[in-house]
């Protein structure tokens, strides 16, 4: 391994069927003032509203709460909850939901102290917060982003027709604790699962296929998708099949907990490409990958024919007998392609709403990464990527 880095994470798991049992001890810990953060109400349908409101009563907390947290969350929504929080006072932030949930509430726990626009400040001129981050708790209900154990917090911003992420610098951006149930997720409808999962794979091969050098992160980043793939596959099958289950969400955990990253440069620009699409479509974040990461994948494996004659032998279990190395990275994305196919994954970015009109703003919203990837695209290249996603 050649990288450099710093690894630290705080964030405390609870993982399991009875993972909730700890929550009150949790929140012992923190002042009386909690805010409590989910999204459209798909927590009082499954029973889990329920179950946290039992233990803020018991651990007394004077609850105020911000619900209606949308699917790829907008800055409009975070002005709205801000008010609130700076009303009621917060203790801690209780975020009850997936990645988007779990995403507002760390911009929210940025933004509460903050004198100045958060927008301008993390999103636009991405600043690091110099103000008090309060704590965030959270627990999960849907596997895939991640984002209950680290420091990312995406947000859309409509008018501008963006969405950036921001990934704070601060150990204090973690959540404290996150309470992981495989059963809160069974209620999810299949194909937020099947977004999940595919984001999970993308997070890792963001990771994965970059760099040279000889890197343990991806040892680990292969067994967690050999994993994934294999689990995937039962879940679809038996959505209910609750081992499957816990082993996607702990997949997911690891794939973006800040561990897989250690030692490697990260590509990225699959969601990259994916967020401009969902700025421009609000389609559901891990579809939006799907769409654009073989047509991307095409583009750089030359530049990086190693590490995809790597990923197509040991993940998909490609027989390089008699091949080129570009035959077997080829396979390796056909036989991508092919479980997404299986596993009911959306292929066409035209089924997400986008249309070739749209192409000019999708190429506008694309950051291009410049240090990383294989290969640094160019605003053409980007372009026919979306007309060939589509
Ligand atoms: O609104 P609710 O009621 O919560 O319903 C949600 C929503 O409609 C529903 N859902 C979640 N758990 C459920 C459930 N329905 C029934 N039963 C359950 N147990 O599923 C829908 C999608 O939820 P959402 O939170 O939007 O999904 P996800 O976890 O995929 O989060 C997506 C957001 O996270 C960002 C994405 O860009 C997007 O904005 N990301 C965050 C990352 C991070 N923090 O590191 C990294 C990712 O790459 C990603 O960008
Ligand atoms: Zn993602």
């Amino acid at each position: 391994m050649q990288g450099t880095f710093l690894y630290h994470n705080p964030t405390k798991l609870y993982f399991g069927a009875d993972a909730m049992r700890y929550l009150p001890n949790e929140l012992k810990q923190y002042g009386k003032k909690v805010l409590l953060l989910y999204g459209s109400g798909s927590i009082k349908r499954n029973g889990i509203y329920e179950q946290v409101i039992d233990a803020l009563v018991q651990c007394q907390k004077d609850v105020a709460e911000i619900s209606g947290i949308m699917p790829n969350p907008t800055v409009e929504k975070l002005y709205e909850g801000l008010t609130i929080a700076r009303a009621h006072g917060a203790d801690l932030i209780l975020a009850v939901g997936g990645g988007s949930t779990i995403d507002y509430a760390k911009a929210l726990a940025a933004s509460i102290h903050c004198n100045e626009d958060p927008w301008e400040k993390f999103y636009a001129r991405m600043e690091e917060p110099d103000n008090l981050i309060v704590p965030v708790g959270t627990i999960l209900t849907m596997a895939g982003t991640g984002s209950e154990m680290n420091t990312s917090a995406v947000l859309t911003n409509t008018k501008l027709k963006l969405k950036k992420g921001h990934t704070f610098k601060s150990a204090d951006a973690f959540p404290r604790f996150s309470i992981l149930n495989p059963n809160f997720t069974m209620s999810l409808p299949e194909y937020q699962m099947k977004s999940g999962i595919f984001d999970i794979l993308s997070h890792i091969l963001e990771q994965y296929l970059s760099g040279e050098d000889d890197c343990p992160s991806d040892y680990i980043a292969e067994g967690l998708m050999r994993s994934l793939i294999h689990a995937s596959r039962i879940a679809v099958q038996n959505p209910q099949d609750y081992e499957a289950r816990s082993n996607i969400m702990w997949d997911a955990t690891w794939a973006l907990n800040t561990t897989i990253r250690c030692g490697k440069p990260g590509d990225w620009m699959v969601h990259k490409l994916g967020h401009s699409l969902s700025a421009l479509t609000d389609a559901t974040h891990g579809m939006t990958l799907a769409t654009m990461s073989i047509p991307y994948y095409k583009r750089i494996m030359h530049a990086g024919l190693a590490k995809f004659v790597r990923y197509a032998k040991v993940v998909w279990g490609v027989d390089p007998t008699g091949k080129s190395e570009e035959q077997i990275a080829q396979e390796g994305l056909d036989s991508m392609r092919a479980w997404m196919q299986e596993i009911g994954l959306v292929l066409h970015a035209k089924d997400l709403g986008a249309t070739p009109e749209m192409k000019e703003d999708f190429v506008k919203g694309v950051t291009i990464i410049q240090s990383g990837p294989y290969r640094v695209l160019t605003k053409e290249e980007i372009g026919e990527i979306y007309l060939e996603s589509l």
